[in-house]
């Protein structure tokens, strides 16, 4: 861990007692306040819901300026990253801290193709899963099934780490394909070696018994590029399910496994679903009607939000947003597709923009509002975006894991309270 600079300290006073706190900032002059002695000398705990104001780490691998619209993997702009590289190398740069040389590149890669077919006891898994079973479920349950099926690998240290890698990666690529196969009652396609990472994903979704299938460059390019864009985004939810589970030394496939739960939720990952039922409840339940929908998500009595609009940290256009929209233009225009929801979409983002009530609160749409309208035209079906999403996060959450676990300041997680229940009463 790099040293942080250090500022000097803030006064804290309260009933007759005078604390000085340490003051640091880290690389990018982001200021924090060290409270690591505030209760033991003054018995008082910070109270943050939501930890909007609360740092829960030293991190050296994702910087994100929101109000700047800023996101950078280990020091590289997101859009370099997305413009230039494969998923692959931007997976081994958020782990190793560095892009890979062409050796490294070749290992990483062959690793990936030696560890892609999932154990066969784990695809009858699949057979035991309601054909209606939400893809997210299943990835949860193969990922945690991994401990039970590679327990050599549990080990916390940063050893054999390509292989826990691109174990996870390779395998959680296979289980997103099989589950999607089993819900069209198709029979699975396995991993092939002379194709890459996302030839072969879009292979083993697509490639049927009876129909050939090639990979089409233009969603090869796309894919790459948009699980860049997921790829990490330093302390965000599932990231801090991720670690907070792996502080209490559990191993990471549990980690990981609990961080695609977190991720499945509507205001996480999950948006990118609701954005695309969204734009099909609002062309066909509401005529179009974009209007009545604005009008409905700025209505405090109703609890209805735009879905792929607002960010906890973006109080600016989401850099990854800017990537996703022109990414799906250009996608769409190649592949010579029209779709309604896309023209939706754009007439939605313009209503917001133009809006008071989100232009007041800093309301950008972010990452998960046309990401989906690019898996849509690439054949991905709804119900798969999230996964989608949670396979370009395994890198992210791998770096994240494994940066907390040589954090010489890492403890297990656990909060406190502000107990506000009944004091002590007696049964009668
Ligand atoms: N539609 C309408 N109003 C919104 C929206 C929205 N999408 N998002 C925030 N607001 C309003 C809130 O009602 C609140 O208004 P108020 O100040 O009058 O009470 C204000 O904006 C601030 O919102 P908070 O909920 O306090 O912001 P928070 O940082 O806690 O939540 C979140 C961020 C969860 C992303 C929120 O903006 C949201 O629910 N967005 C829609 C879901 C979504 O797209 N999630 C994906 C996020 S990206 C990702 O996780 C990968």
């Amino acid at each position: 861990m790099s040293e942080v600079n250090k500022l000097g300290k803030a006064t804290l006073k309260f009933d007759g007692k005078t604390i000085e706190l340490p003051v640091f900032e880290g690389s990018e002059h982001e200021k924090a306040i060290d409270i690591r002695r505030l209760r033991k000398e003054t018995g008082l705990i910070t109270y943050d819901p939501g930890f909007v104001n609360t740092g829960s780490c030293q991190s050296e691998i994702t910087y994100i300026d929101g109000e700047k619209g800023i996101l950078r993997y280990r020091g590289y702009d997101i859009n370099d990253l997305a413009e230039k590289c494969e998923f692959v190398e931007v997976a081994y740069l958020l782990v190793h801290g560095k892009l890979p040389g062409k050796k490294q590149h070749q290992i990483f890669s062959t690793h990936l193709n030696s560890h892609s077919m999932l154990h066969e006891d784990m695809r009858h898994f699949f057979d035991n899963y309601p054909d209606h079973a939400h893809p997210m479920a299943t990835l949860s349950a193969m990922a945690v099934s991994l401990s039970s099926f590679y327990p050599e690998l549990e080990t916390s240290k940063k050893e054999n780490i390509d292989i826990r890698v691109t174990r996870l990666l390779s395998k959680m690529r296979a289980a997103a394909a099989f589950s999607y196969k089993k819900s069209i009652g198709h029979p699975i396609v396995q991993p092939r070696h002379d194709l890459s990472y996302c030839e072969n994903f879009l292979n083993m979704m697509f490639r049927t018994p009876v129909n050939g299938y090639e990979p089409d460059p233009v969603c090869v390019r796309a894919l790459n590029k948009l699980l860049i864009l997921h790829a990490d985004h330093e302390q965000n939810c599932s990231a801090s399910v991720v670690k907070m589970v792996g502080s209490s030394d559990a191993n990471l496939y549990a980690s990981i496994s609990a961080g695609i739960c977190a991720l499945w939720g509507p205001l996480h990952g999950g948006a990118n679903q609701h954005v695309i039922e969204m734009l099909e409840r609002i062309l066909k339940k509401d005529r179009g009607n974009v209007k009545k929908v604005i009008e409905r998500a700025k209505d405090k009595n109703d609890s209805f939000r735009l879905m792929g609009v607002g960010h906890r940290v973006y109080k600016s256009y989401d850099p990854r947003a800017k990537v996703a929209k022109q990414m799906c233009t250009d996608v769409l225009d190649q592949m010579g597709v029209k779709d309604p929801l896309v023209d939706l979409a754009q007439e939605l983002e313009e209503a917001v923009l133009a809006d008071d009530y989100f232009k007041s609160r800093s309301l950008y749409p972010n990452i998960d509002f046309y990401t989906g309208l690019t898996y849509r035209a690439m054949g991905i079906p709804t119900n798969m975006f999230t996964v989608m999403f949670a396979i370009g996060r395994i890198p992210g959450w791998i770096a994240q894991w494994l940066e907390m676990k040589e954090d010489p300041d890492g403890r297990i997680g656990r909060p406190r309270q502000v107990y506000t229940g009944p004091t002590k009463r007696k049964v009668s």
